[in-house]
């Protein structure tokens, strides 16, 4: 399967936030990613329904929402209505997860759960089978251009085990934070599907195209390595 790059709009230029993702989609993403912070689940605060709805018309790529709020369940409605085609909620913000991802599905949306780094995969057990997608936090959410916390290869390879032990196969593995050109391959070995990258991508070094070829190099030296 081909491994997918989701560009974080975080660390785009605001001031011309359209431009920005018509160069991603030129440049090969796969999936715009749209971080929203509520200053309360993270200390800090980005956008909401309206940067979504506005997105929309400017691409054709899925827009894959990672919500980083508390109480999301209040949100739904308006983001699935604004255009975002993927919704991911964090385990720790949802007492009634099977209720919020049966909410997802109801409204159209393919429904994800994510973990912070701190959170063990065990969370997940009962709320696998219901999930489009698993998202992995490889740094603490709140703020782009962190390091990726090495710990998290272990994460992503014990859930790659579960997922294919239990025959979920189809289930998107997804990892956000401190991807790189130089770890992306790493996490694609042990088993992720979605890289969602944001600095690597959006920065003053290369154009957005040129980042997005690095980093599809990074993954292929890891389709090599698998096939040795
Ligand atoms: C962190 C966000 C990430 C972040 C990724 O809270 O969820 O999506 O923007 O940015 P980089 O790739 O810069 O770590
Ligand atoms: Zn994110």
């Amino acid at each position: 399967m081909r491994v997918k790059i989701a560009t974080s709009i975080l660390a785009a230029d605001f001031s011309r936030l359209g431009e920005q993702v018509r160069e991603a989609e030129a440049g090969g993403a796969d999936w715009i990613h749209v971080d929203v912070m509520d200053g309360h689940f993270v200390p800090n605060l980005t956008i909401g329904p309206p940067v979504v709805r506005a997105l929309r018309p400017m691409t054709t790529l899925p827009l894959d929402v990672h919500l980083m709020v508390e109480s999301p369940e209040r949100l739904l409605p308006e983001f699935a209505a604004a255009g975002a085609d993927r919704i991911t909620v964090h385990v720790e913000t949802c007492p009634h997860l099977h209720r919020t991802v049966q909410q997802l599905r109801e409204l159209g949306v393919k429904p994800g759960v994510t973990l912070n780094p701190s959170t063990p995969l065990t969370t997940l057990e009962e709320i696998l089978p219901y999930v489009d997608l698993v998202l992995i936090m490889s740094v603490n959410p709140g703020f782009g251009g962190q390091v990726y916390i090495p710990s998290s290869t272990d994460k992503i390879l014990r859930l790659r085990q579960v997922l294919d032990a239990r025959g979920l196969t189809g289930v998107e593995l997804e990892v956000d934070g401190g991807i790189k050109a130089d770890n992306a391959a790493q996490v694609v070995a042990a088993g992720a599907t979605v890289l969602v990258v944001g600095s690597a991508i959006f920065n003053q070094q290369a154009s957005v195209a040129a980042n997005i070829a690095a980093l599809r190099r990074g993954i292929a030296s890891a389709c090599r390595d698998e096939n040795l």
